[in-house]
């Protein structure tokens, strides 16, 4: 279809109705907070997500200071990892979520920025983790 300027309506629908928009308890031991930037355009992502004793990823929530597309990929990958250990959560490329909604090749670091939101979420889980199991290191 003709849309404009030759997006995907994927990426339309996830730009005009994003899913999983908001904020989840930073200090919560069982939350992992990403905060990643594009240097190309110097666009944000925020992506957080709260993972279950059997470290299943059980709630995702993103706020993204960007463009439609990097709206979108936050949006597709929030809901993507909900449901997945953080293994498979990791394995997650900008490949699969550019291929997913299309995005044209100038669109390849918006993609990026949600493959790198979501790691370094799971990286801050897994230092708090971490910290929060030896309590000589509580205090930092
Ligand atoms: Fe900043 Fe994408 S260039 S919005
Ligand atoms: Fe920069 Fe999309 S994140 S143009």
């Amino acid at each position: 279809p003709a849309l404009a300027r030759g997006y995907h309506e994927k990426v339309i629908s996830h730009y005009e109705q994003p899913r999983n928009v908001g904020s989840l308890p930073k200090n919560d031991v069982d939350v992992g907070t990403g905060l990643v930037g594009a240097p190309a355009c110097g666009d944000v992502m925020k992506l957080q997500i709260r993972v279950d004793e059997n470290g299943v990823i059980s709630d995702v929530k993103f706020k993204t200071f960007g463009c439609g597309s990097a709206i979108a990929s936050s949006s597709y990958v929030t809901e993507r990892v909900k449901g997945l250990s953080l293994e498979e959560a990791e394995n997650i490329t900008n490949n699969e979520i550019a291929k997913e909604l299309c995005l044209p090749p100038v669109k390849r670091h918006c993609s990026m920025l949600a493959e790198d939101a979501i790691r370094s979420a799971i990286k801050n889980y897994r230092s708090k983790r971490a910290t929060a199991s030896n309590p000589k290191q509580a205090g930092f």
